[in-house]
């Protein structure tokens, strides 16, 4: 029986993380309930003004928070970015691999390039972050949590156009089930968020969206139970049961928020 009150169970207070893409929008959301609950995190994103403002603002808030950029598609940068967390806070505990791109383009108009650059950023960046953030958990014997972020298009098409995007996430749905197998052994868990209809940056939060995007998401916001679109927060929730105690006997799942989208 376990005998943690439930503030104990969400304090991360011991873990240092590391969220990709965690510049803006979805990852924010995580970095920000990580830094809330104690963790060191740092922030490994392309966008250097947007992820040095992040940090910056969090840090300023009390938060302990740093910023690398990284291009998650380069392996290089991803080896370079789990070194500098370990040389910062000296571990290595929690790995959110959430920096992801959707563009919106139709096959018969996709060339291979396009395909392969969401392959790259998208699903090869987590086989890389697996690899070398997995190294360290495991060499330092404490067992860690690793946290993908697929889409509701990991189980079912929002619409035309995402089919590279959606070969991505089912490829890494089908990574986190065997990782989860595979790194068991050394008691990293891994397990994935699917979220559907967040208001993000890349979404559109606050920016003109061309018009094929616009067409998208209003066709995608009409499908939604809920009626609204979700907040970064509410996967930064998740992913902070995730991280923290309170998922201690989960590995190889994978959690859906989309406001109920996939029941439509
Ligand atoms: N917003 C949604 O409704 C939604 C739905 C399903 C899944 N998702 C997934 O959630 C994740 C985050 O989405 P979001 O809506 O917050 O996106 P966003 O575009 O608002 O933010 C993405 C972040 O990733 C960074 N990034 C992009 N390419 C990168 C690269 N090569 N290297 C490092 N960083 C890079 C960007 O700079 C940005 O900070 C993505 O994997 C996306 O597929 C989002």
């Amino acid at each position: 029986m376990n005998t943690l009150s439930n503030s104990q169970l969400l304090d991360l207070s011991t873990n240092t993380a590391i969220v990709t893409g965690g510049a803006m929008g979805i990852g924010l959301g995580i970095v920000t309930r990580y830094a809330q609950a104690g963790a060191k995190v740092v922030i490994a994103d392309f966008n250097a003004e947007a992820g040095a403002k992040a940090s910056t603002d969090l840090n300023a808030q009390g938060y302990k928070t740093a910023f690398i950029k990284t291009d998650v598609s380069v392996e290089a940068e991803v080896n370079a970015a789990v070194d500098f967390t370990v040389s910062t806070y000296g571990e290595l505990n929690i790995m959110v691999n959430n920096a992801g791109i959707y563009p919106t383009v139709p096959i018969m108009q996709m060339s291979y390039n396009d395909f392969e650059k969401v392959q790259d950023i998208n699903l090869n960046s987590v086989f890389m972050f697996t690899k070398a953030a997995a190294a360290v958990m495991i060499k330092q014997g404490k067992g860690g949590k690793i946290i993908n972020i697929t889409s509701v298009d990991a189980l079912h098409p929002s619409s035309v156009g995402l089919a590279s995007y959606d070969a991505s996430k089912h490829g890494i749905w089908g990574f986190t089930k065997n990782s989860a197998l595979e790194l068991s052994v050394h008691h990293i868990s891994v397990n994935a968020i699917a979220p559907g209809g967040i208001l993000t940056p890349g979404a559109g939060a606050g920016v003109e969206l061309p018009p094929a995007m616009k067409e998208v998401m209003e066709k995608f916001l009409a499908k939604i139970p809920l009626k609204r679109l979700g907040d970064p927060d509410e996967i930064g929730k998740v992913a902070l049961f995730l991280a923290s105690d309170m998922s201690s006997y989960m590995t190889g799942s994978q959690i859906v928020v989309d406001g109920g989208v996939l029941l439509s």
